[in-house]
């Protein structure tokens, strides 16, 4: 299996770190158009592997003729935010980058399963399909399973449990239509719901939301790296390993919750092709109309994407 990561910065090089740690690639490359970073940085982490125990080679370039005939690429490429900016302000600079990212990886890695994280994401998602020509199933974005991510920590934290006690989901838009599902939170097996008042729930919901502004603003400079990279780490497993695992991921929607042709934050299983399946599940009737209204947010959106490359 070799995997390329697109971009050095904080997310890419912190995915690549997990993936190579996590030991179920062959190799990883890592690309940017900083001459010098990837290079510096495999170096580096190849230097761990005797203390580390892993064998995954990494390899730093700034030419895509070394990513070829990959078979999975994760796109960390852009701009990230800065304190009081929105994942939107990011649009136009970063829809060129991923634009021209994708004309590379089209002709490099005609064959490959693509993850795209750069912001915002379900545009970039959207962008990416676009401009490669893929089939909608090998793109794919990574957002879903940070926010679950956030949202299980932080009920986690509200009730003081471990954060392996707590089963969570979050669909819908990485923005503001992101939709937490609590309906579906469960904590040692217990609904959430018999555990915290509704009003409660929905602070918890709300910071879910907020989780990445959270960050942004106590980092001042430059957005979240830890659990994104967990995150988009953790799919590549599922993909590369072909678990046909179930997980949140920004997915192209067919028709599943009433909903049809938009990029957006759903279950789906992931294996060796991408996309295998998007999973429906039971949600409150104000979850799916939750669900529908991030559809059309995100639908308005990505329809402007034609402007932009
Ligand atoms: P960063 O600034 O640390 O790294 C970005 C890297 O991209 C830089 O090294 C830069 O040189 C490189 N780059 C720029 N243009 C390029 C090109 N054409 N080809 C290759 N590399 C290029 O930013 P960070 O923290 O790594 O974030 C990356 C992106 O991920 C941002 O857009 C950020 O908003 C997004 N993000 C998405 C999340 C998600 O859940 N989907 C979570 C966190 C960040
Ligand atoms: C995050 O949610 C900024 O999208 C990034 O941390």
């Amino acid at each position: 299996m070799k995997i390329t990561v697109v971009g050095a910065g904080k997310y890419g090089s912190t995915t690549v770190q997990r993936i190579a740690e996590k030991g179920f690639a062959d190799e990883v490359v890592m690309t940017d158009i900083v001459e010098g970073l990837p290079q510096g940085l495999a170096l580096d982490m190849n230097q761990s592997r005797p203390i580390e125990r892993f064998t995954t080679r990494v390899v730093g370039t700034n030419d895509y003729g070394d990513t070829a005939g990959s078979d999975l690429v994760i796109v960390t490429a852009g701009k990230p935010r800065k304190p009081g900016m929105s994942r939107m302000d990011l649009l136009s600079d970063n829809a060129q980058i991923v634009g021209g990212v994708a004309k590379e990886v089209a002709s490099s890695s005609p064959d490959a399963v693509v993850i795209v994280v750069s912001n915002p994401l379900d545009e970039m998602t959207a962008l990416f399909q676009r401009v490669s020509g893929f089939p909608p199933e090998r793109v794919m974005g990574q957002a879903g399973m940070l926010d679950t991510a956030r949202f299980a920590d932080k009920v986690a934290e509200r009730l003081g449990v471990s954060p392996l006690a707590v089963d969570a989901i979050t669909l819908g838009s990485h923005g503001d239509t992101m939709v937490p599902v609590p309906s579906k939170v469960t904590v040692d097996g217990k609904p959430l719901a018999e555990l915290l008042p509704d009003d409660e729930v929905e602070e918890l919901v709300q910071a879910t939301r907020d989780g990445g502004a959270e960050v942004v603003a106590l980092l001042k400079t430059g957005s979240a790296y830890y659990a994104p990279s967990s995150a988009a780490a953790r799919m590549a497993e599922a993909i590369a390993r072909d678990e046909g695992a179930v997980m949140p991921v920004c997915a192209w929607v067919t028709g599943q919750y009433g909903i049809a042709d938009v990029y957006l934050g759903v279950p789906a299983r992931l294996g060796r092709a991408g996309v295998q399946e998007v999973v429906e599940l039971d949600l409150t009737g104000s979850e799916l109309a939750n669900l529908r209204a991030a559809a059309e947010a995100v639908r308005t959106k990505q329809a402007d994407i034609d402007s932009l490359i």
